[in-house]
C-alpha cells in the first residue's frame, strides 16, 4: 500500500486561463473632448467660456504669460486672478475643490522659450512647487511658441497636467492652438523634442490680436493660405478679395477668415483619421519642410509665419517643376502672398544643399518614409514620395525669377 502525501496549496497546478496564451491584443479608444471657445474678453470676471473651461478642474492651477503679451496687457495677471476669484461661490466661504490660481509667471515670448528644455522644465517644476495635480491645470497665454513650450512642460509634469491654451496671435488662433502637439527646439532642429497632448480647453479672444505687431499679424495668414490651398478653394478666393482689409487689420473681415482656418485645421486633425500622425501623409505640413529649415538656418530671424509663406511659394514651383500644377496657378499663389504682404523669397533659398537638407530632416521627423503634399490645383493636393535635387534647384530658380 502506497501512502499519498497531501499536496501543499502552493504546489497545486493553477487553473488554466486560455486568455493568457498567445498574443495579447486589445484596442483601447481614448475619449478625448477637444473644446474650443471663441469669446470676447475671456478673462473678464464671470466670462461663461472661462467658467465652462474650468468647470471640472479642481485644486491648484498655475498660469504662464508670454512676455510680449504681458507687456502689452499689463493688467492681465490681475485679471486672471479676478477670473479665478469669480469661480468661487462666495469670497467669504471659498469652495476648497474649486480651481485656485496658485502662481502666475511670465515666460519669454517667441522662439526664445522653445530654446531647449529650460522653459518646459521650468513649467514642470512650477507644477511641483505649487502642488498642481492632474486634476488642476496649467494655463498658457501667448503665441504659438509659448503654447508649445508651456504645453510640453505641462505634458511631462505628472505624465500630463491639463493644459488650457489662450492663443494671442493670428497664427496661434487660426492653426497652432487647435492642434494636439507641443514641443521645443533642440539639436538645431525645430520641434525636435515634444509630444502629442490634446488641450483641455482652448479659449480664443480676438481682443489680444489688437496689440500684435503687424509682422506677426500678417504671418498668421500664411497658415490660412496653406489650408485654403489644401482644402478650400472658396476660402482662397475670399483671401484674394479681402487681402487689403486683412492688411489694414479690419477685424470684421479677418475674424471669420481666421475662424474658418482654425475649423479646417481642427477638422483635419480630429477627423482626418490620424491625430497622432502615425501615418506618412502630413498635408498640414505643406510648405513646412523648407520653412522649418529656413527658421533654423536664419537663427529664427525669419518668423514661422513668414517662413511658411516662403515654403508655400517654393512648394508651388516644385509642383510646377514636377508637372503637377499649372504655372499660372503658382503665379496666382505668389500674387496672393504678396498682396498679404508676406515674403515669397529669402536669400537662404540659395544655400542649396543646406536648405535641401531640410527634406531629409523632415523625412526623419515624420518617421522615415518621405511623403510631402504638393498642390495639383487650388484646393487639391497629392502626396509625393520623392523630390530630386534637380527639381529643387529648378524650382528655386523659377521662384527667384517670379519673386523679383
Ligand atoms: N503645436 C502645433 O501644432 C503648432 C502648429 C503651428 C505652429 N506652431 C509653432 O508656433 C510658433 C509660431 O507661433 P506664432 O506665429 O504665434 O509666433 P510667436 O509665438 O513666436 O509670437 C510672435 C511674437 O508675438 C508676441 N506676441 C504674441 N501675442 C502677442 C500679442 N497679443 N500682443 C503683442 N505681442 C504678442 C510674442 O511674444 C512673439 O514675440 C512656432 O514655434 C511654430 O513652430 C506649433
Ligand atoms: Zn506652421
Amino acid at each position: 500500500m502506497t501512502a499519498t502525501t497531501p499536496m501543499h496549496d502552493a504546489q497545486k497546478i493553477p487553473t488554466a486561463h486560455p486568455q493568457l496564451d498567445g498574443v495579447w491584443s486589445t484596442r483601447c479608444a481614448v475619449d478625448l473632448n477637444h473644446r474650443v471657445w471663441w469669446s470676447d474678453d475671456v478673462l473678464a470676471p464671470g466670462n461663461a467660456a472661462f467658467a465652462a473651461a474650468l468647470a471640472q478642474v479642481h485644486g491648484n492651477c498655475v498660469a504662464f504669460i508670454d512676455s510680449e503679451v504681458a507687456q502689452s496687457w499689463p493688467v492681465l495677471a490681475r485679471q486672471l486672478m479676478g477670473a479665478f476669484a469669480a469661480l468661487q461661490p462666495s469670497a467669504s466661504s471659498p469652495n476648497p475643490s474649486a480651481p485656485c490660481l496658485a502662481h502666475v509667471e511670465i515666460i519669454p515670448g517667441g522662439e526664445k522659450c522653445k530654446e531647449g528644455f529650460t522653459w518646459a522644465q521650468r513649467v514642470a517644476k512650477i507644477c511641483f512647487d505649487h502642488g498642481v495635480s492632474r486634476h488642476g491645470a496649467v494655463i498658457a497665454i501667448g503665441g504659438g511658441a509659448a503654447l508649445d513650450a508651456v504645453g510640453f512642460g505641462a505634458a511631462i509634469a505628472h505624465r500630463g497636467v491639463r493644459i488650457i491654451r489662450v492663443p494671442t496671435t493670428t497664427l496661434a488662433q487660426d492653426d497652432s492652438a487647435m492642434g494636439v502637439k507641443c514641443g521645443v527646439n533642440m539639436f538645431e532642429q525645430k520641434n525636435a523634442l515634444g509630444c502629442f497632448a490634446a488641450p483641455w480647453a482652448v479659449l480664443c479672444d480676438g481682443k489680444f490680436l489688437t496689440t500684435l505687431p503687424i509682422q506677426h499679424w500678417l504671418g498668421g495668414f500664411s497658415e490660412v493660405v496653406k489650408i485654403a490651398l489644401l482644402k478650400d478653394a472658396p476660402l482662397f478666393e475670399q483671401l484674394e478679395n479681402c487681402a487689403t482689409s486683412i492688411v489694414s487689420r479690419d477685424m470684421k473681415i479677418a475674424a471669420p477668415i481666421l475662424r474658418r482656418s482654425a475649423w479646417l485645421h481642427r477638422e483635419h486633425i480630429l477627423r482626418g483619421g490620424d491625430p497622432f500622425e502615425i501615418g506618412d501623409a502630413r498635408p498640414l505640413d505643406h510648405g513646412h519642410w523648407s520653412a522649418h529649415r529656413l527658421e533654423t538656418l536664419s537663427h529664427f530671424a525669419v518668423p514661422h509665419g513668414q517662413a511658411v509663406s516662403i515654403g508655400i511659394a517654393l512648394d508651388a514651383f516644385l509642383a510646377v517643376e514636377m508637372s503637377l500644377l499649372k504655372a499660372e496657378v503658382a503665379t496666382r499663389i505668389i500674387q496672393l502672398l504678396r498682396s498679404l504682404q508676406l515674403p515669397v523669397w529669402h536669400e537662404l533659398l540659395e544655400s542649396g544643399q543646406e536648405l535641401f537638407a531640410g527634406l531629409e530632416q523632415f523625412r526623419q521627423h515624420i518617421g522615415g518614409h518621405f511623403a510631402i503634399s504638393l498642390l495639383t490645383d487650388i484646393g487639391a493636393s497629392q502626396e509625393v514620395t520623392r523630390i530630386s535635387a534637380e527639381d529643387f534647384r529648378n524650382a528655386v530658380t523659377t521662384l527667384r525669377a517670379n519673386a523679383s
